[in-house]
């Protein structure tokens, strides 16, 4: 069978270093590793709007960033099929059919639906009105089918995402198990891939505070500058109790540690700090006291910019050639909806709505009203 990978992001905003170590760069190395026939990276717009239908403009204005980070972060057009969800229209065909094999008290269920309803400040009882709060907009109370056609259009055998998306794929796997049930075998079951490293999974932000979150200003994006980086590093939280370079220090809930746990390797400490073999080895220090935190944040900043200075120069050549971005997205759009209209050939087959293909149809009614 077929080696098949989807996923995707809402283009609410421009991406950070948490989205880079949670998925970006899983993807730019599954994407390089070969080991895939097709791979699908969707900008999932239509679903951003189940929950944005105050603010469509904000959509349409960070599509082009979203697709400017995955360009810059090394995803290659030639192997990886980038598209805008909102082009494929056969999603929503295939939606609305999911969502006759799927209950309400399901959806309810859904954990991630149901934080995101508190998140969003909407109302979970019927008498919205009374409590002056938002109702709950359907399609948002229905992305999750949404989203298994998302992933059942493309055959996808391999969804990587965060562990938030767990629900999501739990739920799309139900779907496909009672699709084929009910029509036949059709559709093909995925499967999830978390990150490996648990670091990964949960960024914080430079506070120190849960994840990295526009809202909370905490974020380092791929597309800051060497100076806004010098200057998110010099802030960053490190351990209250670490007053002078002699004092004991805490690596733990230390922000400086948490990424360089995400993002330094063996090279950087033999490339910008020598006297040290490791990581372990700094640490220890650190705990032991006599390692200053500017020491620290001078050998993170080095390692950022290493990382982050080839994407900047790749996302300055797609800025100055935006025309060549969107035509990107639009043949990749193209191609998109090819592959999901050949699923829904056979989708609309197993369910028997061929009508006009299905000559003994109409054989069987021509006889049975043949006088
Ligand atoms: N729900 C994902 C997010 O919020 C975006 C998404 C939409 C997606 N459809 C998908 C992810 C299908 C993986 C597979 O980021």
């Amino acid at each position: 069978m077929e080696k098949v990978i989807l996923t995707g992001d809402r283009p609410t905003g421009k991406l950070h270093l948490g989205h880079f170590v949670g998925s970006l760069k899983r993807r730019v190395d599954l994407q390089n590793s070969g080991e895939f026939d097709r791979i699908f990276i969707m900008i999932a717009d239509a679903q951003a709007l189940t929950d944005n239908a105050d603010n469509p403009e904000k959509i349409r204005q960070n599509i082009i960033e979203v697709a400017l980070d995955y360009l810059s972060v090394g995803l290659d057009p030639e192997k990886s099929t980038i598209f805008i969800q909102s082009q494929v229209p056969q999603l929503c065909e295939l939606a609305f059919y999911y969502m006759n094999l799927v209950t309400v008290q399901r959806l309810q269920r859904n954990p991630t639906v149901k934080s995101e309803i508190q998140m969003r400040g909407f109302s979970d009882s019927e008498d919205d009105e009374t409590q002056n709060k938002k109702g709950i907009p359907v399609g948002f109370f229905t992305y999750p089918i949404s989203q298994a056609s998302d992933i059942t259009a493309f055959k996808a055998t391999v969804v990587p995402v965060g562990i938030d998306q767990a629900p999501m794929i739990e739920q799309t796997r139900e779907i496909v198990h009672k699709f084929n049930a009910v029509y036949g075998d059709t559709l093909v079951m995925p499967t999830m891939q978390l990150p490996e490293n648990s670091v990964c999974c949960r960024l914080p932000g430079t506070d120190g505070k849960a994840k990295m979150s526009k809202s909370l200003g905490n974020c380092i994006y791929l597309s800051d500058t060497t100076k806004e980086i010098k200057k998110k590093v010099n802030s960053m939280f490190t351990d209250p109790g670490h007053l002078q370079i002699d004092d004991p220090g805490k690596v733990e809930g230390n922000v400086v540690f948490t990424y360089l746990d995400a993002f330094c390797t063996d090279e950087h400490f033999a490339k910008y700090l020598p006297e040290y073999p490791n990581l372990d080895a700094m640490k220890e220090h650190y705990r032991r006291g006599g390692l200053g935190d500017g020491t620290c944040k001078k050998f993170l900043f080095n390692i950022l910019e290493d990382i982050l200075q080839p994407i900047r120069e790749r996302r300055a050549y797609y800025e100055q050639n935006i025309p060549l971005v969107y035509e990107i997205l639009e043949k990749g759009s193209e191609k998109a909806r090819e592959v999901a209209a050949s699923t829904l050939d056979d989708v609309r087959k197993a369910m028997k709505i061929n009508y006009f293909d299905d000559k003994a149809l109409i054989e069987e009614h021509t006889r049975k009203f043949k006088k």
